[in-house]
């Protein structure tokens, strides 16, 4: 894949190597012990070459000393005649073949029935922060070539393969993984991972690492709501501030899969990258497959270091705008307000409402195009309604333009509906088995972006769209999953090389729309957070974490959604009151301070707002304006929890110049005329000042206006809050030395 390794190179241009020392690289091969190291100044990756020339994991975990050398690898002797030698090493790449029982990151299938394969080192090569090992087969040539990077500012690892067949003929791959990390020997592990389903993304689970395997997936052809690709395993005690975390994110946005698994000697295994099921692709003689990358790093500060190891590392080496992603812009969204019922005078009236309250960018949802009245007739017809929009797109976005604000527009491209212009002129365009039925979500077909001809055609339309209309930003909607993934004009041997070649084309779709309209910003949106992976985020600038907008609610989505993704790609409208989803009541305020902890947008009805709501909209969109710098982009620390029923929540953010801090604090219901908890604020200069601002609520009467670090720490804060659905926030700004 083309922009496969885009991070990868740029993470050899930002390598600072000076952070190890002068002379050392982070990546090194030690040609007596065949061990090779990658490094960063907190983290140490190794693995070796054993005497039976496997390769095999030797370590992982915080920064060893240069001086003391490893000891080469050596295969693991096996715990029985049930359990021989080469299923119980720890290989790096464990190819099924020989006597693996374990998780294989490679099956293959050969023409003569053969389906063994065992992979051993044959060279490699190493580059500033780059290692590629090449394994080949025993006897066949089918080569894998190992790809790893370290980030060194962060440790982060990422590692992909590449499955090359030079054998003369063809050969099936069943599965293949991006990598298999091996964790270290002698926890007792917790597995935690995220889960959801539509309206309730964003659950953080926790499990003990049992004797079988726990499986992560996706079987629906894109990330899914139901679990993410993201995991973290940690000692069972580690918490948010202390212990060793493993955690790992996988950067593909098809069916994919992560298994968990011991083995016989209990030690840990966390295969992942294509899901399997269903998998299978034909390499020709001379053809090869790449696999997604799958990311992964270590740190001894617990969960939240981990998570804002992951935060750091997506803005300066995932996201589009890396290393230096600008603002998000607060932004307005028509489609609570509206649904279908766009027209121009409608949407110009909300826009000047939008622009009274300093909101930056107005995005127009649903309903603009074809015979888009309701959700069963329209989509693949990307042209103007003329009966909403006379004059087409211009005046609307000519007036928002006018207003001082950039213009976004919504689009579902990867659907049809069978009630549509296109699918009557091309109904084999979508996935389908022929003669089958053809099963619909939402009134919707999904169409076969691995065709070529879908593909060009998604491309011109969206491309088209683009250059005729000045349009900032695409909120990129998929709301539903695949079924029938047929695609029937492929050889049946090659027909279920849809589920990578249908995700390239759509990362193919993005990047050339990128390419040819640099200011074009994209949100990834699948009927809420059904799309939010390390792939689709090298596209995409931010992310719609789900339709449940109800304030409360998404308090400990939000807190979910941070353990493995940046709060700045999170966008968090705040919408009517009673929410649609559940009918709870909250005030204005506290739907703001809610959204305000990711990057703000605005999805109420405006026209339903008094002035009250007005001046306080404008009031706390211009605070939110002061801050998101520090939200949005800053070192984030989960101080109480939303989850398990606790009747409090706090998060706090530090810029990552040092220079701000921002808490928020909720209270979702008062007993017993218990107090808020005292919040001691973490992650300031204990020496530095800090002047307190109050956003919203009232901290207790003493409060000073400021104080040191040092105060701000071991005294902390006491916000007065009481009663249900409360919120508060505070800001610390750092008071400059005097001189
Ligand atoms: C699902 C999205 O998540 C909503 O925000 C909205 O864009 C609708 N689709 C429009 O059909």
């Amino acid at each position: 894949m083309r922009h496969q390794h885009r991070s990868v190179s740029l993470w050899i241009l930002l390598a600072s190597t000076q952070a190890l020392g002068a002379t050392e690289e982070p990546a090194r091969y030690n040609p007596d012990t065949h061990v090779f190291t990658l490094s960063s100044p907190q983290v140490t990756y190794a693995f070796g070459v054993n005497e039976h020339g496997e390769l095999q994991s030797l370590y992982w975990g915080g920064r060893r000393a240069p001086n003391d050398t490893l000891p080469a690898a050596k295969s693991d002797a096996g715990l029985s005649a049930f359990d021989p030698s080469n299923g119980a090493t720890p290989q790096e790449y464990p190819a099924w073949g020989s006597a693996l029982y374990t998780e294989p990151a490679l099956k293959v299938s050969f023409p003569d029935g053969n389906r063994d394969l065992v992979l051993h080192y044959l060279s490699h090569t190493l580059n500033g922060s780059h290692v590629s090992v090449l394994l080949k087969d025993i006897s066949r040539d089918v080569r894998v070539e190992l790809r790893y990077d370290i980030d060194p500012d962060s440790g982060i690892l990422a590692r992909s393969a590449r499955i090359e067949n030079h054998t003369g003929k063809s050969l099936f791959v069943q599965q293949s993984a991006a990598a298999t990390w091996n964790l270290p020997a002698g926890n007792e592990y917790v597995l935690h991972s995220l889960s959801g389903r539509w309206a309730a993304e964003w659950h953080l689970d926790h499990r003990p690492v049992l004797a079988s395997q726990t499986v992560l997936e996706s079987r629906r052809g894109s990330t899914g709501q139901q679990n993410n690709p993201w995991f973290a395993l940690a000692p069972a005690g580690t918490g948010e501030d202390t212990g060793p975390v493993w955690f790992g994110a996988l950067a593909w946005s098809g069916s994919w899969r992560i298994t968990v698994e011991p083995d016989v000697k209990r030690r840990i295994r966390v295969t992942g990258g294509y899901n399997p099921f269903d998998f299978s692709y034909r390499l020709a003689p001379g053809e090869s497959l790449d696999t997604p990358v799958f990311f992964a790093g270590y740190t001894p500060g617990g969960l939240g270091e981990a998570s804002r190891l992951l935060h750091r590392f997506e803005l300066t080496h995932v996201l589009p705008q890396a290393p230096h992603p600008r603002a998000r812009p607060v932004l307005y969204n028509s489609w609570e307000a509206t649904e279908f019922n766009v027209n121009e005078a409608g949407q110009v009236k909300l826009a000047e409402m939008a622009a009274r309250i300093g909101v930056e960018r107005f995005v127009m949802d649903d309903g603009w195009f074809g015979a888009r009245d309701n959700d069963h007739a329209g989509l693949g017809d990307w042209v103007v309604n003329p009966r909403k929009f006379p004059h087409g797109l211009q005046p609307l976005i000519e007036r928002v333009h006018a207003l001082g604000m950039d213009f976004g527009l919504w689009v579902e491209p990867e659907m049809v509906n069978p009630d549509s212009d296109l699918y009557r002129r091309h109904p084999d365009w979508v996935l389908n088995f022929p003669g089958r039925p053809r099963t619909e979500g939402r009134h919707q077909l999904v169409l076969n972006l691995a065709r070529e001809d879908v593909r060009d055609h998604l491309f011109r339309v969206l491309d088209d769209l683009l250059t005729r209309n000045d349009i900032a930003f695409l909120k990129w909607d998929y709301n539903r999953n695949w079924s029938e993934p047929g695609w029937p004009e492929q050889k049946p041997e090659d027909q279920q090389k849809v589920y990578v070649s249908y995700i390239r084309s759509l990362y193919w779709i993005m990047q050339r729309l990128r390419e040819r309209h640099p200011k074009l910003e994209i949100e990834s949106c699948s009927g809420g957070g059904g799309r939010v992976d390390l792939g689709i985020m090298r596209l995409t600038d931010e992310v719609w974490p789900s339709d449940n907008t109800d304030p409360f609610d998404r308090l400990s989505m939000q807190d979910g959604f941070t353990y493995a993704y940046a709060p700045g790609v999170m966008m968090a409208w705040v919408t009517d009151s009673p929410n649609w989803v559940n009918q709870r009541s909250t005030s204005l305020e506290y739907r703001f301070l809610s959204s305000m902890q990711g990057s703000l947008g605005i999805g109420a009805d405006l026209t339903r707002w008094n002035e009250q709501d007005f001046q306080t909209a404008k009031r706390l969109i211009s605070e939110y304006k002061s801050i998101r710098m520090t939200v949005q982009q800053g070192l984030l620390y989960r101080m109480i929890s939303p989850r398990d029923g606790s009747p409090y929540s706090a998060t706090q953010s530090v810029s990552s110049d040092g220079r701000q801090a921002v808490l928020f604090a909720f209270l979702h219901s008062s007993s017993m005329l218990y107090p808020y908890p005292r919040i001691h604020l973490k992650g300031l200069d204990p020496q530095a000042r800090y002047r307190l601002r109050v956003v919203a609520g009232k901290p207790e009467e003493n409060t000073p206006v400021e104080a040191s670090g040092d105060y701000w720490a071991c005294e902390g804060i006491e916000l007065m809050l009481k009663g249900d659905f409360q919120a508060a926030a505070v800001v610390l700004d750092r008071v400059a030395p005097q001189s």
